[in-house]
């Protein structure tokens, strides 16, 4: 019998992210399917990230899938997607895929995933999780209010203010929550925020002039507002993305939007007053990426709050082991371009999970308008997913987890934030 999911081609072209910067798609034709993927890419990327694209950029890696990926995929099985993802590897032949690019790689890997799903007419979750009885739709974890790295100046330090529903019926209602939050919050911004023109950050979320705290009190208002409207409770999160305001020379915290700076031990007591005083289920990044000792610290001070790990683990199996070992976080961020596979970042969902950290699966914000995420999502095991709430990019994740949660929710029930 002929195996329809082996590979036949290979072929990409460069297209545009949320940010009109190039990226690479990726289409891959098995005898029996096809799948398509592209790349995204991130602004405030961690130290430890894998290199993008090749030395040439995007140009140079469509080339190189041309002359050397696309001859080595031929002929592979898309059904196994650790050996396509390990030839991905050996093609690449270095620790961050310097020669290759991590988004030209991920591209490949994911496309391939894709193929093998639509060649045995299953979704894209089930092809990748196999076993699919302990499955769980994630809850939306939404920015709606940014800063840092993603917006201008004068917009609040930290990067994301984030919210998630906790007590919905469904997928939906907690996305629409969110929205709801989002809204509300434009509103109150048109009160609070000084020439608040409704300008936004590059993942959707409003980006006013505001202080860091401002902007928190800001949300929490708006979450409580529609708490109460909805029967639901909507919980505050931070992504505070502290690589992006820390001094490695001078060892300090630069709060430019308060116009103080602020040492280690001090912006680790004030995010922990915030943690506290507006009860935040989420903490994201709260210390700069090398700090392994204060997240720790953090973690253990700031019990009830999910304290979660993006530049500071960058998907990357290697640094969880060293958390997980040092307890510095309670949850991780599962970007897969930080690493560069489908298969490398489902091992660190795994291993997660496995350590009791929560795996959240995340957008950049670079995207495209694909809905992958969502799948990659519900097949890691992922009880949250962080994918924005405004912008056709963003939606179209939203959109891709209500389809699933029509066709699949019976068997898929949501998760909650203990999970
Ligand atoms: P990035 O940021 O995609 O711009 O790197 C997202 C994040 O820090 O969570
Ligand atoms: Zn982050």
């Amino acid at each position: 019998m002929t195996t329809l999911t082996i590979i036949q081609s290979v072929k990409a072209r460069i297209i545009f992210n949320s940010r009109g910067e190039e990226t690479v798609e990726v289409e891959v034709k098995t005898l029996g399917g096809s799948g398509r993927a592209s790349a995204p890419a991130g602004k405030s990327k961690g130290k430890y990230e894998v290199a993008y694209f090749p030395p040439g950029g995007v140009r140079e890696a469509v080339e190189k899938l041309r002359s050397t990926v696309e001859p080595r995929l031929v002929g592979l099985d898309a059904d196994n997607q650790k050996l396509v993802d390990e030839t991905l590897h050996e093609i690449d032949g270095t620790e961050n895929f310097s020669r290759l690019g991590g988004n030209t790689a991920y591209a490949v890997s994911l496309a391939s995933a894709q193929a093998a799903a639509s060649t045995h007419g299953v979704p894209l979750f089930a092809q990748l999780a196999g076993e699919t009885s302990n499955l769980r739709l994630p809850l939306p974890l939404g920015n709606v209010l940014g800063g840092g790295k993603h917006a201008g100046k004068g917009a609040p330090d930290f990067q994301e203010y984030l919210t998630v529903a906790e007590g919905c019926g469904s997928f939906r209602q907690a996305y629409e929550a969110n929205l709801q939050v989002h809204r509300r919050l434009g509103k109150l911004l048109e009160e609070r925020a000084p020439g608040f023109t409704r300008g936004k950050g590059d993942e959707g979320a409003w980006a006013p002039r505001l202080g860091n705290e401002e902007a928190l009190e800001a949300v929490s208002k708006a979450a409580e507002e529609v708490s109460g409207e909805m029967g639901v409770k909507v919980r505050v999160g931070l992504d505070v993305a502290a690589s992006s305001f820390w001094d490695s020379r001078s060892k300090v915290y630069r709060y430019e939007s308060e116009r103080r700076t602020l040492g280690r031990e001090e912006h680790m007591d004030h995010v922990l007053r915030l943690i506290q005083e507006y009860r935040l289920a989420y903490v994201e990044d709260p210390l700069e990426e090398e700090d392994f000792q204060g997240f720790a610290e953090l973690t253990e001070k700031a019990k009830g709050c999910l304290i979660c790990g993006d530049d500071l683990f960058v998907t990357s199996r290697e640094k969880l082991e060293e958390g997980i070992r040092l307890k510095a976080a309670t949850a991780v961020i599962i970007k897969p371009n930080q690493v560069g596979t489908v298969s490398d970042a489902l091992e660190a969902a795994k291993l997660a999970r496995g350590s009791g950290l929560v795996p959240i699966a995340s957008h950049r914000s670079g995207e495209t308008c694909e809905g992958h995420l969502a799948h990659l999502a519900v097949a890691f095991g992922c009880p949250l997913i962080k994918a924005g709430v405004l912008g056709g990019e963003r939606v179209a994740k939203m959109n891709e987890l209500l389809r699933i949660e029509e066709n699949y929710g019976r068997a898929l029930p949501l998760a909650s934030l203990k999970t």
